[in-house]
């Protein structure tokens, strides 16, 4: 069964911190290998057929991220949801804007890109370039 609960901020990061302590891990590091972890849990369970729908390939995915929460938006009213907007998309690179009303979750997204070009078969390195105004933009970068 999917859970639609969801948690206030505060719970998620007094886990995190308590992680972070019981694993003598930094937030950050903790929350990449969260971002990896969530994609294969999703994909083990009942979110499966989420992102099966979401696209068939990383650029695709990447481009119906939005589609894809709103979607998700529907079931569960209180959420909070991001928004990746493409904006430049070569044989080299793609470059995401991530928005967000959360600071600091970055590793977070590095993770869940890491963790989405291995579901798709891709190599590829994640950077986050910076912040730009209101966008924090990431680069996947192919090898
Ligand atoms: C089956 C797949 C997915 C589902 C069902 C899902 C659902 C959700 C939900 C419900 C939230 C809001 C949590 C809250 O406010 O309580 C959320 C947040 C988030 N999602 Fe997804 N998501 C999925 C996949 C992804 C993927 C692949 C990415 C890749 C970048 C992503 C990026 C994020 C981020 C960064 C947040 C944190 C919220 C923020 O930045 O403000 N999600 N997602």
């Amino acid at each position: 069964m999917i859970s639609a609960e969801t948690y206030d901020d505060e719970i998620t990061l007094r886990m995190l911190a308590a992680a972070s302590d019981a694993y003598d891990m930094p937030i950050n590091d903790l929350l990449v290998r969260f971002g990896r972890y969530w994609i294969v849990f999703a994909e083990r369970g009942s979110f499966k057929f989420i992102l099966d729908f979401t696209g068939q390939d990383l650029r695709g995915f990447i481009s119906n991220l939005d589609r894809m929460h709103v979607g998700v938006q529907a079931v569960m009213p209180q959420a909070i949801m991001p928004s990746f907007r493409v904006a430049e998309d070569t044989a080299e690179k793609v470059v995401v804007e991530y928005r967000s009303t959360r600071t600091g979750l970055e590793p977070f997204v590095t993770g869940l890109f890491q963790g989405l070009a291995e579901r798709f078969g891709v190599e590829a390195d994640v950077q986050h370039l910076g912040w730009y105004g209101d966008a924090s933009t990431f680069a996947i970068l192919f090898k």
